[in-house]
Parts: structure tokens; sequence; C-alpha cells
């Protein structure tokens, strides 16, 4: 099964279409698919036709110890899959969590007794590096970061990037980084073709070949209180998140086979598993104009709150 974490501390990148796309897509092909929605701007929720404003009991309980998961699920969300909701009740609980033992891993206690019920768990992340986006990395097994080919779009990716491996080495050590994907893909756009360039030179293979186009039925979709593949499912928005569930699962399978060849006893280099070192991200600028402006991230002590914050004034 894989837990994936759906972040960048960026607004406005495509992290809830993603989410909820990703995970109707994975529903109709008869995976499991749990969505958890951990942005107290609740968008996730409404877009799965799920009145925020009408939660009895919502992510913020469950953290808080408030609420059993089973009691805070909402099986059969709009799209099919299930659904753990939330609102802006959540803003407390990243307060509330600071003050309690073992922050970092109430979403993981939390969610114990269900996870192995799914095929997939996604977690739709908030837009910054703070206590919610460090519960959803502790509990992860890959992080999935949407970006738009634009202006600095890698300004901020190694801040994240380093986040990963702290809370590899620290809390999660099963986390990975899942893959790049491009969102409201431009072709069109010359800086596209640029930006492409430098993320594949980066990440290899964990830049999805699939892209997501800027297709207006996914930013219709989430009005309508459904992803887009229940909206209009031959849009070509909803046909790009079916084909990166297909590219995800495929290489799923691939790593699979790699691993049961190497547990064989045939030695295979290419996968190891580990996240990208922040290294080989360069910190090069991305356009002319930003060239000479540093991107190196502070060194981030994930356990300590005021870094955490000082990293998230920092990228924004
Ligand atoms: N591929 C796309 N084509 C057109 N609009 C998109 C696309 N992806 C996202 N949007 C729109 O862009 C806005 C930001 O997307 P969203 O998924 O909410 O980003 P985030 O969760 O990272 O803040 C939303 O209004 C959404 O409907
Ligand atoms: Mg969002």
């Amino acid at each position: 099964m894989k837990i994936l974490a759906i972040a960048n501390q960026k607004g406005g990148v495509g992290k809830t279409t993603t989410s909820t796309n990703l995970a109707a897509s994975l529903f109709v092909v008869n995976k499991k698919v749990l969505l958890v929605d951990l942005d107290p701007q609740g968008n996730a929720t409404m877009g799965c036709g799920v009145d925020k404003n009408q939660l009895g009991v919502s992510v913020y309980e469950l953290l808080t110890g408030q609420a059993t998961v089973t009691e805070t699920i909402v099986k059969k969300c709009e799209g099919g899959f299930d659904l753990l909701p939330a609102n802006g009740d959540l803003t407390a609980a990243e307060v509330e969590l600071l003050s309690l033992a073992d922050k970092e891993l109430k979403l993981r206690f939390a969610l114990e007794p269900v996870r192995h019920q799914y095929d997939y768990i996604i977690i739709d992340c908030p837009p910054s590096l703070n206590m919610l986006t460090v519960n959803a990395l502790a509990l992860a097994t890959g992080v999935l970061i949407p970006m738009q080919c634009e202006y600095y779009a890698l300004e901020g990716l190694s801040a994240l990037l380093d986040t990963i491996a702290d809370i590899t080495a620290v809390l999660n050590p099963e986390l990975q980084l899942e893959g790049i994907l491009r969102t409201m893909y431009d072709p069109r756009n010359s800086l596209t073709n640029d930006v492409t360039a430098q993320l594949r030179e980066y990440f290899g293979d964990k830049l999805y070949d699939t892209v997501i186009p800027r297709n207006v039925r996914l930013a219709e979709a989430p009005s309508f209180g459904q992803p887009a593949l229940i909206y209009d499912p031959k849009s070509r928005g909803a046909l790009a998140y079916l084909a990166l569930a297909g590219e995800i699962q495929r290489k799923e399978k691939e790593q699979r086979e790699l691993v049961a060849q190497d547990s064989e006893g045939v030695t295979n280099q290419s996968v190891t598993g580990s996240v990208l070192d922040c290294d080989q991200l360069g910190c090069e600028p991305t356009t002319a104009e930003s060239a000479g402006k540093q991107m190196g991230p502070p060194d981030l002590e994930i356990l300590s709150t005021e870094e955490v914050r000082s990293a998230d004034e920092v990228s924004e």
C-alpha cells in the first residue's frame, strides 16, 4: 500500500486538484482509497461534495484525540472513495499539537487502525511546511510534489526536499520522493520547456511523464462538489489524472519487480528508494531574472517549531 503526501509549500500549484482527482482515478481502477484533507481551507472536503460547515467531527477532533478515525471517516464521498474531512477548526489543531508529546506522529497514530484497509491513502497538505505537513510526512510512504512550470518554480523546492530528508532521517525512514508532477501545463509557454529540462536533469525518472494540462473542467468541478472524473469524465483534465494513476501503478509494479530481483540476488543499482539529495538540486536559478539569487534553504530542524515557522516565512 502507498500513503502519498501531496505537498508543496506554495499555494495554488494544484495540490488539492491533484489529491481529489488522483483519489478518484485510483478508485475507478478498483483501488481502495482514503483521501485525507489536511488543509484548514477544507477545499478537498468541499471538492468531494462534503460541506465543511456541516461536519460533526473532522480531522481536528481526530488529531486532538477527541474522535476516532472510524467516527471521522465519511464513507463513499462523491467520487466513491472515503474521506477524512477538514475545516477551519484544523487551524487550532496546528497550534494545539505543539504542546503535545509525539506531536509529529498524531496523524500516524490516528490512522493506524484503518491504514491497512486501503490500497492508497492520499493526503492533501496545507500550503506551508508546518506541523500538519510534518504529520503527513511522518506517516507517508511517498511525497508527490505538484508544481507549475513558471518563474521561480524551483524556488522553495530545496527547502521541501530538505524537510523530506530530515523526516526520513529522524521520524520516518520509509519516506521517499514519489515524484514531481507538472500541473497547469501549457506547452505554448516557452518557460515550460526550460523548467521541464531542469526538472528532468535534477529528478530524472522521478519526474512524471504524465503532465496535467490547464483545463477549465478541473477548475469548475470543485464548485459542483465533484472530482473532474465525475463532473466530466471525458475532459482532458480528468483523463490526465487517470493517466497519472496509471503511471504511478506502473512504477510501483516495476519497483516491486526490482525488489523481487534483488532478493533473488540480482544486484540492481537503479532504484534505491531513498530521497534525492538536496545538493543535486544545485540551487541553480530558474531564469535569468533569478540569477544570483541564493535558493539554499535554512537548516531545518524539524522538531523545532520556531525553525519550521521561519522556514515557512523564507519560502513564502
Ligand atoms: N490543471 C488545471 N487546470 C486549470 N485549473 C487548475 C488546474 N489545477 C488547478 N487548477 C485551479 O487552480 C487553483 C489552485 O489549485 P489547487 O489545486 O487548489 O492548488 P493548491 O491546493 O496547491 O492550493 C484552483 O482554483 C484550481 O481549480
Ligand atoms: Mg489546496
